[in-house]
């Protein structure tokens, strides 16, 4: 067993940006914004969002994962205002947002571009992504649109989320026709959400030098425990959320055990534990993005690199965890 308080930065695909190995999601900052989300999510308080934001970056985080998707606006407007609150210059921290891209053309990129930089106020978006691979363009066309953004020095670089290794591929060959290349796919990855070692995602990214941004890498709260030690919580969590606790709640519940105990000999928590095997099982090709509702949630997973799992207690997770491949 052993323990590092040092976190070294990763290079975000084949760019010169540099992330720690841990970000932020904020799509929690939804609640009350326009959309779905906006209802899903409750409401954060100013006041909430900014104690968020600033024990992230207290912790050494470094860069925030947002989405127009996210409340239309409201997700990036409160990480703006908690990145000025805490007095963070623009050059301090990287920013990722996403294009929502159902029922539009690649055209759309640009008609909606101003809006991400309004909202992101003054903060650069240093990475651009296509939100999902439902829209009416080819990859090839979100690409060329997406190059133009780069070319306008509107986005530094560019990446997709929720595609498939051929679809990724794509994206990567259009890009490389422009001088660029694919920055990052952001998939869902966690001990109990395996399928991207499977279905070639993973491989793929590898093989181009693309980053892997897992999210909903706490299992959606689940790899905390708190739903196996107080199931009454289970309840109280919104409708689709509930859907998927219950669907895993029993499934899970040895690899809870198993990053229990890991985590008993470090003197952490088992999300601690979960987030620090993720980024580390498949040396620097993840980083993930933790979401927050609490300062606390935001200070503890910051603080999941400080120790090293040793080979064995990696094995371990990695065998309790196989059948969720
Ligand atoms: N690209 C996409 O399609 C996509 C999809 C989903 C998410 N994302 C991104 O990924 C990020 C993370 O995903 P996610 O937030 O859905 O899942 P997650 O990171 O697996 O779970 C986050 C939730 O777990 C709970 N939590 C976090 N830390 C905790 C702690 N220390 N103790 C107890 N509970 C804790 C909180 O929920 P409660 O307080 O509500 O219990 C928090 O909202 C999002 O913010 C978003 O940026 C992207």
């Amino acid at each position: 067993m052993t323990t590092d308080t040092k976190v070294s930065l990763r290079r975000l695909g084949q760019t010169n940006i540099q992330v720690t190995p841990i970000g932020l999601g904020v799509m929690q900052f939804a609640g009350g914004g326009k959309g779905i989300m906006g209802r899903m999510y409750r409401n954060l308080t100013t006041q909430e969002k900014n104690a968020i934001v600033g024990a992230a970056l207290e912790g050494g985080i470094n860069w925030f994962d947002t989405a127009e998707m996210y409340g239309f606006g409201h997700s990036e407007q409160g990480l703006s205002t908690a990145l000025k609150a805490a007095q963070v210059e623009d050059d301090e921290v990287v920013v990722a947002t996403k294009w929502f891209p159902f029922l539009r053309t690649a055209g759309n990129l640009s008609k909606t571009i101003n809006d991400r930089i309004r909202h992101m106020d003054g903060y650069p978006i240093d990475l651009y992504m296509v939100h999902h691979p439902w829209s009416f363009s080819s990859p090839e066309a979100e690409m060329e649109a997406m190059a133009d953004l780069v070319e306008a020095e509107q986005i530094r670089s560019v990446g997709v989320s929720n595609f498939s290794a051929d679809r990724m591929r794509r994206a990567h060959r259009a890009l490389q026709k422009r001088g660029l290349s694919l920055a990052a796919n952001q998939v869902h990855y966690s001990l109990i959400h395996r399928r991207i070692e499977t279905n070639g995602i993973l491989e793929t990214a590898k093989e181009l030098g693309i980053t892997i941004i897992a999210y909903m890498p706490l299992g959606y709260g689940m790899l905390t425990g708190k739903y196996h030690k107080s199931p009454e919580l289970v309840r109280k969590s919104s409708f689709f959320r509930r859907k998927m606790i219950r669907r895993n709640l029993e499934r899970s519940r040895p690899v809870v055990n198993a990053l229990e105990e890991i985590a008993s000999r470090y003197g952490v928590t088992p999300g601690q534990v979960a987030l620090n095997w993720l980024v580390n099982f498949h040396g620097e090709s993840v980083v993930a993005i933790p979401g927050a509702t609490e300062a606390e949630h935001a200070r503890q997973s910051s603080g999941a690199l400080h120790f090293t799992l040793t080979e064995e207690e990696r094995s371990v997770l990695d065998e309790v965890t196989r059948e969720f491949r």
